[in-house]
């Protein structure tokens, strides 16, 4: 579970330990990802806290390795760590900018995923979920256009990993989320009335993506593959 210190992947992370779930949170505040596990654990829950940088493609294979070697196997990777709706305006993206937001939002779930193949192939079973984001179809006032290619790029390698992974056994599929609200990194306050106004079903909160992620794990998404699941409370529609 990348990103599992906070917000959604903090959501999804309790979520399936509640289910039963051996889970490792992996995030860049380990701080924060040990205060979660350790609350799991206090609830009678399996969970461990790991250090990773997305960016960092050593750190992630370092971190895939000490998961291995701590749990044996790796069931499921749920992409979804990573820099959520960054702001920056066309006009002022440098190659800072840029390559920040690709490294971590898009290079960093292909690295994790890169170093979590070998294990599921070997048991010809396992499952990946990316995070991306409803946004790539609507954009925003403020929202980085390097934030939504990054974001818009893993809808290609879900499609990619899926035509290529599913005879291994391995399925592929990507959520699209609308705006939870005020569930992780807070949001800023003049966006509020904009995603309401033109979302009227108000925020969703982090349950309806944990209930996603339970029905694509659970045997109810054995026959789901490559699908691009919109989970924006009517962000989206027709997609
Ligand atoms: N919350 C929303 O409304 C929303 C909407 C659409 C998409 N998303 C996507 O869902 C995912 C989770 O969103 P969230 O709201 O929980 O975000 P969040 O900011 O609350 O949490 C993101 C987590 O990723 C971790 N992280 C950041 N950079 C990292 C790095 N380099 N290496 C490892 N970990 C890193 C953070 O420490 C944090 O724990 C993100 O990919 C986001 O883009 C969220």
């Amino acid at each position: 579970m990348t990103g599992g210190a906070q917000g959604i992947g903090e959501a999804i992370g309790r979520g399936l330990a509640a289910q039963g779930a051996t889970v490792a949170l992996v995030d860049i505040d380990l701080d924060l990802a040990e205060s979660v596990a350790a609350d799991i654990r206090h609830a009678g829950g399996d969970a461990t806290a790991h250090f990773v940088d997305l960016a960092d493609r050593d750190s992630v294979n370092s971190m895939v390795e000490t998961v291995l070697q701590r749990h044996g196997n790796i069931h499921a990777l749920i992409n979804n760590g990573g820099l959520d709706a960054q702001p920056g305006l066309a006009s002022d993206i440098d190659a800072t900018h840029w390559n920040t937001l690709i490294d971590t939002d898009l290079s960093g779930q292909w690295w994790c995923t890169q170093a979590v193949l070998p294990n599921m192939k070997a048991r010809g079973y396992g499952r990946i979920i990316f995070m991306s984001s409803s946004s790539i179809y609507i954009g925003g006032r403020t929202i980085s256009p390097a934030y939504l290619a990054a974001k818009a790029g893993l809808v290609g390698l879900t499609v990619g990993l899926a035509s290529q992974l599913e005879e291994s056994g391995i399925l592929v599929n990507c959520l699209m989320p609308g705006p939870t609200g005020n569930t992780g990194t807070p949001m800023d306050p003049e966006d509020v009335p904009v995603y309401l106004a033109e979302h009227p079903l108000g925020f969703g909160g982090t349950q309806p993506l944990v209930d996603s992620v339970r029905y694509l794990l659970d045997s109810t998404g054995d026959w789901v593959s490559g699908a691009i699941h919109n989970v924006s409370g009517g962000r989206l529609r027709g997609r």
